[in-house]
This record gives C-alpha cells, sequence and structure tokens, in this order.
C-alpha cells in the first residue's frame, strides 16, 4: 500500500468523523445555545482525530460497518474533547490555546467548559448506547469498556496522578503508568470498541490488539511530551513549553530528549510485532503507528 493511500484513507476517515460529529452532536440553534454552539465549537473542525483513526483501522480489520464504526469513533472522540477542555482549565494545566483556537473557558467561560466536558461525556455514552446494528449484549460490553477507559481506572485516573505529581520525580514505572492510564486507555479502547464494531474477538486476537495498542498508548504520550519541549505553539496549536514551565514530570524531564525519542522508536517497533499475526491485513493499523511516533504535532 503506497504513502499516499493512507493519506488519501486518513483524509476519508476524518471528513467521515467529522460529518458524524456533525449530526450527533447537539444543534447549536437548540436550546441551551451557549452550551451546545461551545460543544460545537470544541468538537468541530479540529484535532488529529486519531482516536477514531485507530477505531476505523481495527475495525475495518474485523469487517466492521461504517455506520457502527462513526457511533463508535464519535463516542472515543467526545470523551477525548472532553478531557481536552477540562484539561486546559484554570484548576488543571490552564492553557489558553487548543487546536489554534481559544480553549473553552477563554472563548466562553469556566462554567460553560465544565458544563461542555460533562455533556460531551454524557452524549459519547449516548451516541454508542444507540448502536443499533450491533448485538445488544456486545454493545453492553462496549459501553463498560469505554466506562472503564475514560474513568478512574483509565483517563481521569490517569489526570489525578498528574496533577498530584507536579513538581515530585516519578520513576519510571510511576511515569509509564501515568501516561497508560492518563492517554493509553483512551487510545486502547478506541481499538478494542473499533474491532469489536465488527465481532466477537477471540482471545488471541484481543491479546494481539492489548499489546498493540499498548506500545502506541505509551508512544502517543511519550511522543506529546517530546513535541511539548522541541515543537512550537504555532505548530501544536496549543501551549509549547508548557510541561517545563508547569514542573511537571514527562519522559523528557525523566529520561532526556534522545532517549525519549528511542523508547517512542522502540514502541513503534513493538507494535508492528504485535500485529504479525494479522499479516498484511493490518497494514492500516501499522501505518498509524508509524503517524503516532513521526508526528510533529
Ligand atoms: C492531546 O491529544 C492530549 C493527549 C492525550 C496527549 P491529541 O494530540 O490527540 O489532540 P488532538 O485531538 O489532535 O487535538
Ligand atoms: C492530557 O495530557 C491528557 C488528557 C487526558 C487530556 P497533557 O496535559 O499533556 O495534554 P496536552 O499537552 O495539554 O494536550
Ligand atoms: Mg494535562
Ligand atoms: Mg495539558
Ligand atoms: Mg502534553
Amino acid at each position: 500500500m503506497t504513502e499516499l493511500a493512507f493519506s488519501a484513507w486518513v483524509q476519508d476517515v476524518q471528513a467521515d468523523v467529522e460529518r458524524a460529529l456533525e449530526t450527533f452532536l447537539p444543534e447549536a440553534a437548540a436550546i441551551p445555545h451557549k452550551l451546545n454552539e461551545a460543544m460545537r465549537y470544541t468538537a468541530l473542525g479540529g484535532g488529529k482525530r486519531v482516536r477514531p483513526l485507530l477505531a476505523y483501522a481495527s475495525g475495518d480489520l474485523f469487517g466492521a460497518d461504517r455506520r457502527a464504526l462513526a457511533r463508535v469513533a464519535s463516542a472515543v472522540e467526545m470523551i477525548h474533547v472532553y478531557s481536552l477542555v477540562h484539561d486546559d482549565m484554570p484548576c488543571m494545566d490552564d492553557d489558553d490555546l487548543r487546536r489554534g483556537k481559544p480553549t473553552v473557558h477563554v472563548a466562553y467561560d469556566e462554567a460553560t467548559a465544565l458544563l461542555v466536558g460533562d455533556a460531551l461525556q454524557a452524549q459519547a455514552f449516548q451516541v454508542l448506547a444507540e448502536a443499533d446494528t450491533l448485538p445488544p449484549a456486545r454493545l453492553v460490553g462496549m459501553l463498560r469498556l469505554l466506562a472503564e477507559a475514560a474513568g478512574t481506572k483509565g483517563m481521569c485516573g490517569g489526570q489525578a496522578i498528574d496533577l498530584d505529581s507536579v513538581g515530585l520525580s516519578l520513576t519510571r514505572e510511576e511515569l509509564e503508568r501515568m501516561h497508560q492510564l492518563k492517554t493509553g486507555a483512551m487510545l486502547r479502547v478506541s481499538v478494542i470498541l473499533g474491532a469489536m464494531a465488527g465481532r466477537d474477538l477471540e482471545p488471541r486476537e484481543l491479546e494481539a490488539l492489548a499489546t498493540y495498542s499498548k506500545a502506541i498508548g505509551l508512544a502517543f504520550q511519550v511522543v506529546d511530551d517530546v513535541l511539548d519541549a522541541t515543537a512550537d505553539s504555532a505548530t501544536l496549536g496549543k501551549t509549547a513549553g508548557k510541561d517545563a514551565a508547569d514542573n511537571k514530570p514527562t519522559y523528557v524531564s525523566i529520561l532526556g530528549l534522545e532517549p525519549s525519542r528511542a523508547l517512542a522508536e522502540q514502541l513503534r517497533r513493538e507494535a508492528h510485532e504485535a500485529l504479525a499475526p494479522f499479516g498484511e491485513q493490518a497494514q492500516r493499523l501499522r501505518e498509524l503507528a508509524d503517524l503516532i511516533v513521526q508526528r510533529k504535532a
């Protein structure tokens, strides 16, 4: 498969996801206007859509139809966007730039940012729960996995550790656990839910996907830490240099820049190896591992 074919596929999925989010988000004209408009402001027209891309790639591998995938992708993206809106609030990272635009609490106000996050999370579960082409038992399992990835055993748990770790020098194990929770969990569940939108997974298939997604989940945040230290705000669409300024433990602060880059590269190889049982069919997931590690923003 050529590189061009991959970028065309990426654009196709991004367009599909944009359309799905347009449909599944509340209309701006509906009451309450400000909340609905702010949800659309933050969720539409931006972001790399990495979690949706992962869901589509694994969904394609397991024969999922695009209607179900659009719901899975919208659900994981809505949870992700909610996590960004809250992450940027003054009580967390206090950032004023996201996806090249003022953050929600800056463009609107703090109470709206809080509610946008809350409402996006609720909407995510509704959108997935209404995936009525999927067998109900499997769908309930998918909702449970999404809840786990978003909650205290996943993203929220990682964010709590992140906030409690300011100024601390974590061990490498502690740092890995924080990253696996705050970022890895939502990436992992995107891969698994995409596959489950296709069919029930056999234990060895689940294991291979879990190994792959654990590697790319960690790699994603390692690269995020590297980019925070090396890229500029215009390229990132968010404030660069924020981790050091806020005294956050990151892979760069604990391992250093070059070892962090080397780790990301090692994780990319591990991700590729994990996909071996799927052969050529897993090309998109391989390409996404490359994208995650080689991205510049
Ligand atoms: C940023 O995520 C926050 C992390 C989990 C590291 P992304 O880099 O996927 O942000 P968008 O969705 O492209 O804006
Ligand atoms: C946040 O990590 C991960 C989330 C769950 C949102 P960061 O705080 O490093 O994300 P950025 O760098 O602000 O996007
Ligand atoms: Mg943060
Ligand atoms: Mg942040
Ligand atoms: Mg960051």
